[in-house]
């Protein structure tokens, strides 16, 4: 384990974004000296920046990852850093169909070149990467059987490291492939990596879209009275991870960097925090959010089930979520009761 000093520096990369925006704030107020990069892309980013430097003291740049001059500038002028968190990305498997050149521009070769300059200019990094359970694929092969409102598996509780890889849709092959350079890069170059593939990550701060961040969505939908469309037939399985026990596994993974070199954990909410989208919507039935849905075809490469084996991450980094999803998504509902407004305006509704 890693004693860590306070004032180690780090990068944070989409930076502005619902995870980014979270680990901005964390780190900031553990003392850690923060520079961030984003090209505020995303809905929502330009706010979450306005937020976190009314609280918090970091330096900012708007800048793209494909860019590879404009990544070099920020890590000749920042670098060495000492931690690297690799967030920004085209997050939507949607969008990935409808424009896979431009998904893997930003998710494959912008982060070679987050690599890159890491290899180059600060090799006594740790890189930590945000990778995803859609490396797996749409897990076809494993039993299923269909309960009355969701998929369950048969014979186990979850999915670990030893899955094979899969990748399907334009995102799974633009982040998996990203992941495995992350792994590669210690392998050939003797640096730090970690690749965490992440299950479904909610929470507050989350600009939840039709294509993405399905947890937040449903109850943004609902409160701005937007009708939604299930995807499928509404039993997809998801394990719900909420962003504070995810910031906790990343800072976890600062202290034990020196056993992290390619190494990959499955990290997830895990079985207890595993709802389907009929359980979501009735759990939200239940607190009288009433929100008016339709069904419509499945998307390509839906997995019917994930549920994260997250054993390793126990094992090695001493982490597990603590976080119920039961208090999670209530302090979600809070912070988009109190953002109305906002939401709102992000959404162009007059
Ligand atoms: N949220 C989840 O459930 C989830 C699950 C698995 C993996 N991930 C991964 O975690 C990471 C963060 O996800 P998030 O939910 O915070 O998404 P997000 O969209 O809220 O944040 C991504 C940030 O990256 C920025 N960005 C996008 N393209 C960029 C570019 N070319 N250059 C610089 N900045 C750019 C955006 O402006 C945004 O602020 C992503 O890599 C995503 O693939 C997220």
């Amino acid at each position: 384990m890693s004693t860590l000093n306070g004032k180690e520096r780090l990068l944070i990369t989409g930076g502005a974004g619902f995870i980014g925006s979270h680990c901005i704030s964390y780190f900031c107020r553990k003392g850690f000296d923060v520079v961030v990069v984003d090209n505020l892309s995303r809905k929502g980013a330009t706010h979450n920046l306005q937020w976190l430097k009314e609280s918090v003291n970091f330096r900012f740049y708007q800048s793209d990852i494909c860019d590879y001059l404009a990544m070099q500038a920020v890590f000749q002028q920042e670098c060495p850093f000492d931690v690297i968190i690799h967030l920004a990305a085209q997050v939507a498997v949607t969008t990935s169909v409808l424009d896979p050149r431009t998904d893997f521009d930003i998710n494959a070769c912008g982060a070679l070149n987050i690599l890159e300059c890491f290899r180059l200019y600060s090799p006594d990094a740790l890189l930590i990467y945000s990778s995803t359970n859609k490396v797996y694929g749409e897990l076809n092969k494993i039993a299923l059987v269909e309960g009355e409102n969701r998929y369950q598996f048969p014979d186990r509780i979850g999915i670990s490291e030893s899955q094979p890889l899969d990748f399907h849709s334009p995102y799974g092959c633009s982040k998996g492939s990203a992941d495995q350079y992350v792994i590669d890069y210690a392998r050939i170059y003797g640096l730090h990596t970690v690749s965490f593939r992440q299950s479904c990550i909610y929470g507050e701060r989350q600009f939840g879209v039709e294509d993405q961040g399905w947890v937040a969505w449903f109850i943004i939908a609902a409160t701005l009275g937007i009708p939604i469309t299930i995807c499928g037939n509404g039993k997809q399985v998801r394990d719900l991870l909420h962003i504070d026990d995810l910031v906790k596994l990343y800072y976890l993974s600062i202290i034990h960097r020196d056993i992290l070199k390619g190494e990959v954990f499955n990290v997830g909410g895990g079985y207890s925090n595993s709802l389907s989208l009929l359980e979501f919507l009735e759990l939200l039935q239940r607190k009288k959010i009433d929100i008016s849905y339709t069904f419509g075809a499945t998307r390509q490469g839906d997995q019917h089930i994930f549920i994260s084996d997250n054993t390793k991450a126990k094992n090695i980094l001493n982490w597990e979520p603590i976080i119920p999803y039961q208090d999670g998504i209530n302090r979600l509902i809070d912070w988009i009761s109190h953002n109305r407004e906002l939401l709102k305006r992000i959404n162009d509704i007059a």
